[in-house]
């Protein structure tokens, strides 16, 4: 079976580990050791910030993060509901309540006109996700947000590698959120990155990596232990340093999809955005007149033929059992688009070949 991914490692990160093993300085519980903080300085400017706080997870950049930019018990967050549901739980890890705004067709993500309709006299921060690698409309996002005081903390998990507008992810929000996790296009096994260019964020966001603590057993605020490991960092990086090429495999495996699929009036193809650059973490079509049924049929025999292509993300966040109390409007696109996308493998590890086989088998499936 070919994988939707796979994590690309090297003799290179087995040695770094290998290395800080031996040192015996394995973590640091001031929150950051000499590997971290090599890899934050290093992930700061890969994206473009003034601070990089290196966390343990995704799922913990985006609580500390919603944290840092001011939600408490009671604010409302909007956020889409097609994404990996660690963006709604983090919202209530922090006390807050998920807003679940609809998606643009085209593109899967917040539509920042649909993101203002839902903001009331409670919401206090807007949290778009750059949805398998393609920027979120960003610009608009952070009009909405000027125009009633809120904050914009960005969901930049899949967004390795991408530009919008020449500019890299958490451009427009007040915090981007990284996950290091196995099959993102850089890893760390478990990992996570919050980049910001505002020092009290980024004070904020520290303190909740340790206890709250800005000094030792002084804890100022309620905390977590959400540290990165030397392990870890030092496997990231080795990957930062490997990124562009990971990239580039990526882009070059979506060019060769592309050329293939576009013989087929069956699909819609993923769109790439004017003035910037995806990240290719997920290729993914959309079957645009099918059903749900035909879809999952179709991954059926894709499965049968060795593609490990796979749904993302077949139940939308609001429609989960414990996120549905949180109620939500209509969803249509959101709905839709659940029913009929689906994502083929393009990582570093899929040859040109297996490329070809790929288009080529969907192809005749669709015949
Ligand atoms: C969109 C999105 N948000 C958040 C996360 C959470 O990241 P992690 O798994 O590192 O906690 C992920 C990845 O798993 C994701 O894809």
């Amino acid at each position: 079976m070919i994988p939707i991914n796979l994590p690309k490692i090297g003799e290179e990160e087995v040695q770094a580990v290998v290395r800080v093993m031996r040192s015996g300085y394995v973590t640091s519980s001031l929150g950051a050791g000499p590997e971290v903080t090599k890899f934050e300085a290093g992930f700061a400017k890969f994206a473009g910030a003034k601070h990089a706080i290196a966390v343990n997870t995704g799922t913990a950049a985006l609580h500390a993060a919603l944290v840092a930019v001011g939600v408490q018990a009671g604010d409302e967050v909007i956020l889409p509901s097609f994404t990996f549901v660690a963006t709604a739980e983090a919202v209530v890890l922090a006390g807050g309540k998920p807003v679940f705004a609809d998606i643009d067709a085209k593109t899967y993500n917040l539509s920042p006109s649909e993101a203002a309709k839902n903001v009331t006299q409670k919401t206090k921060a807007l949290l778009p996700v750059d949805l398998y690698g393609l920027s979120a409309d960003m610009e608009p996002i952070r009009e909405v947000a000027d125009k009633h005081g809120l904050a914009v903390v960005e969901d930049a998990a899949q967004a390795h590698g991408l530009s919008y507008r020449g500019k890299p992810p958490g451009a427009f929000a007040d915090a981007a959120c990284w996950s290091l996790y196995a099959s993102k296009n850089m890893t760390t096994g478990e990992g996570g990155v919050v980049t910001t260019n505002d020092d009290k964020v980024a004070e904020l966001t520290r303190m909740m990596r340790t206890h709250g603590e800005k000094a030792k057993y002084a804890s100022e605020m309620l905390g977590c232990n959400y540290r990165m490991s030397e392990m870890q960092a030092a496997i990231g990086v080795v990957q930062l340093e490997k990124l562009p090429l990971f990239v580039e495999k990526r882009t070059q495996n979506a060019q060769r999809l592309t050329e293939v699929l576009s013989k087929s009036d069956k699909l819609c193809l993923p769109v790439e955005p004017a003035g910037g650059n995806h990240s290719w973490y997920l290729y993914t079509v959309r079957l645009c007149n099918g059903t749900e049924a035909e879809r999952n049929r179709l991954l059926d025999e894709l499965h049968k033929k060795g593609i490990g292509a796979e749904a993302y993300y077949v139940n939308p966040v609001h429609r989960m059992p414990y996120y549905r109390s949180f109620g939500a409007r209509e969803l249509p696109e959101t709905e839709k688009a659940a029913q009929q996308v689906f994502s083929l493998p393009i990582h570093p590890g899929v040859t040109k070949e297996q490329v070809t086989f790929i288009g080529e088998t969907l192809l005749k499936m669709l015949q």
